[in-house]
């Protein structure tokens, strides 16, 4: 008789995403992940979201501020839609089966591999003697993240491709090491228009929340006046818009702009040069103000009034930690013992 085929398992749908509470939720944060995570959870697939605090400490934060930007960040993903009833919303050290699967996967990963990790090298640039041995395993624990819950879709920002490809790598070594169809290999969403926002200032450099320059980034606390003032004052050319989007090539702080417009009005961005051909930034950059105010200051009203109320914050964030808790739980107990270490204590 011949073997009977093998055919992997199938994991069932789950999304994971994470956002690091080391500022304040930016414009980029908003349209490459938070509002394509309200997406997700509108589909009807099981969404867990996690502020990941763990991976903000890699550079040094502020505890005061930290706790303040973790329950802001809170605060915003509620008031973008993610309804804690539907989504499971909850800050990642409260659920210490991340930092455990992250030792087992650094174990994994290989040191070659983490070198090579392009956002590790911008954030050490030339100090990367003196950088904390946290950043460097950094994907190591977002890796861990992911697959405390053996999630099989990702939504996150262009600049988190590597991250996932690395913990694709990291699950494979894992199946292949201890002979096991244990972990899912994990897909990277990367999808829209909006996948890389970059700065009001340069348009070849990503909006970020650790750019010094305020003017460079819309930050969701950011009131009508300060987003339509940094629109008015973003970098541009001189060129009216195109009539075509290819006409953009070479135009990043233009392209930027069209897209960012194109991504808060849920429109293609050829929809947009249509309607604004020819047109002056002078017409073009109010109508993108109005938009902006009009999307993201319903977002602000509604994190103001959350903030007022820290005890329900910290309220959602730990019963959402229970129910992470509960489903990542096993999931690392078993990892443990497929790596053969005794657990023999009675709870
Ligand atoms: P972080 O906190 O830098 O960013 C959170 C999410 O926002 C996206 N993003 C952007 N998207 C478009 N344009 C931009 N300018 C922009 N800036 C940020 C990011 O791609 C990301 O999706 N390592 C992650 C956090 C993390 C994580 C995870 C993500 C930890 N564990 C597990 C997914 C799964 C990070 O630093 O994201």
């Amino acid at each position: 008789m011949s073997e009977p085929v093998q055919t992997p398992p199938t994991f069932p749908r789950r999304i994971f995403s994470g956002i690091q509470p080391s500022g304040g939720l930016t414009l980029g944060n908003y349209l490459g992940a938070l509002k394509r995570f309200v997406e997700k959870q509108d589909e009807g697939i099981e969404t867990i979201y996690c502020l990941v605090d763990m991976h903000a400490i890699t550079v040094w934060q502020d505890p005061v501020k930290l706790r303040q930007q973790t329950r802001e960040a809170a605060a915003g993903f509620i008031a973008a839609g993610i309804d804690p009833r539907r989504s499971i919303l909850f800050n990642q050290s409260q659920v210490t089966a991340h930092v455990e699967l992250a030792w087992i996967f650094n174990c994994i990963a290989r040191m070659g591999w983490m070198s090579r990790m392009t956002q590790f090298k911008d954030k050490a640039g030339k100090n990367s003697e003196n950088v904390s041995l946290g950043l460097f395993a950094y994907p190591s624990l977002m890796a861990a993240d992911i697959m405390a819950y053996k999630a099989t879709d990702v939504p996150v920002g262009e600049d988190q491709k590597q991250h996932l490809e690395l913990c694709r790598d990291i699950a494979i070594k894992f199946n292949n090491d201890y002979k096991v169809d244990y972990f899912p290999i994990v897909e990277p969403l990367i999808e829209g228009v909006a996948t890389r926002v970059m700065s009001l200032r340069d348009g070849t450099k990503k909006m970020s929340k650790s750019d010094p320059s305020d003017q460079s980034r819309i930050n969701l606390t950011d009131d009508a006046d300060m987003i339509a003032n940094k629109i008015r004052k973003a970098k541009t050319d001189t060129d009216p818009l195109p009539d075509s989007v290819e006409g953009l090539k070479d135009r990043p702080e233009a392209r930027n702009l069209v897209n960012i417009y194109a991504a808060l009005a849920d429109l293609a961005p050829a929809k947009v040069i249509q309607d604004f051909a020819g047109a002056q930034f002078g017409t073009f950059k109010p109508a993108l103000a109005e938009l902006a105010v009009a999307k993201l200051s319903p977002i602000t009203g509604e994190m103001t009034r959350l903030m007022k109320d820290p005890a329900e914050i910290d309220r959602i964030l730990g019963k959402g930690a229970d129910q992470a808790d509960a489903i990542a739980r096993p999931i690392v107990d078993k990892v443990y013992d497929i790596v053969g270490m005794i657990r023999s204590r009675q709870v």
